[in-house]
């Protein structure tokens, strides 16, 4: 959870110092990756991508921290501007600080819609379904608390010289609609299954960019090879993996301790957290 102090309350008379508004957002983690921009200056994605909100987290360890900080500066930015923005308009601002700053204005599962429009007013995000209507676990393995040396602006515009991109982005829509099933279905596994996928998808295509984009370190590597080992011995688990070296894995509340003992015994793990669904961007006061 992030907190963004706003700025100062336009509507007051100068010399009157405004009452401070104060929001709080949290962090989201992509199920189905936003790698690849259709629009640099406004953050208009090239692909759709679905995320699942987090109740909490500290910040710095690759789970889209900007996310939060973005999200819950538009909400009080605009509210001490004096501006009620309805959702769809509040994750269009929210958008301009960072892309998945888009999906953070809600709780759950939530849709960044790609949009068409070359004014990105439709690529806004919208609910899939609320924090409530499916308790799973994330399971976060910080492999290193280093920041990234590649940023995701940067590692987005690389990521356009791979050979691959090609392909990443004419099959995000399939991988979208079986998402958006796989969550209405409540199917861990469909939906465990297509998220590994799209995460190793989208570290392919860095991989082959010129320069090459590598974000993952060895226990990353060891991490994934310990999520295949579970499931192999019966835990349904899956992994994910963002712009950084942390591998965060989507299991029942059931198996979350198991799968966090796991992990913290892989060489090179340095701490491990559980997050569960969370909610949307709020004003505090
Ligand atoms: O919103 P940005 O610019 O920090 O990019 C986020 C990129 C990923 O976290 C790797 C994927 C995603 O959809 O959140």
């Amino acid at each position: 959870m992030v907190r963004e102090p706003s700025q100062r309350d336009r509507r007051q008379p100068a010399g009157m110092a405004a009452p401070a508004t104060t929001a709080r957002a949290n962090v989201n983690l992509a199920l189905v990756k936003y790698w690849g921009k259709r629009d640099q200056a406004l953050n208009l994605p090239a692909t759709g991508s679905i995320s699942l909100t987090l109740d909490a987290l500290p910040r710095g360890v690759g789970l889209a921290s900007s996310a939060a900080a973005f999200a819950a500066l538009a909400l009080a930015a605009s509210r001490a501007a004096g501006f009620a923005l309805d959702p769809p308009a509040l994750s269009a601002l929210a958008r301009r600080g960072s892309g998945s700053a888009a999906r953070s204005i809600f709780g759950g599962f939530v849709e960044w819609r790609r949009g068409e429009r070359a004014d990105g007013r439709d690529s806004v995000a919208e609910a899939l379904a609320p924090p409530g209507f499916w308790d799973v676990r994330v399971v976060v393995a910080v492999t290193s608390s280093a920041p990234k040396a590649v940023s995701s602006r940067a590692g987005m515009e690389r990521a356009a010289t791979s050979p691959f991109y090609p392909a990443w982005v004419a099959g995000a829509e399939a991988d979208l609609a079986q998402a958006r099933a796989a969550i209405r279905a409540r199917d861990l596994e469909a939906l465990g299954l297509l998220a590994e996928h799209s995460a190793l998808k989208m570290h392919a295509v860095g991989m082959a960019a010129r320069p090459p984009l590598l974000y993952w370190r060895g226990a990353t590597v060891d991490c994934l090879d310990r999520v295949w080992k579970l499931r192999a011995e019966g835990t349904p688990a899956f992994a994910t993996i963002d712009a950084g070296p942390q591998v965060k894995v989507l299991c029942t509340p059931d198996d979350a301790r198991r799968v966090a003992e796991a992990l913290r015994a892989v060489p090179g793990v340095e701490r491990v957290l559980t997050c569960a669904p969370g909610g949307g961007a709020e004003v505090m006061a």
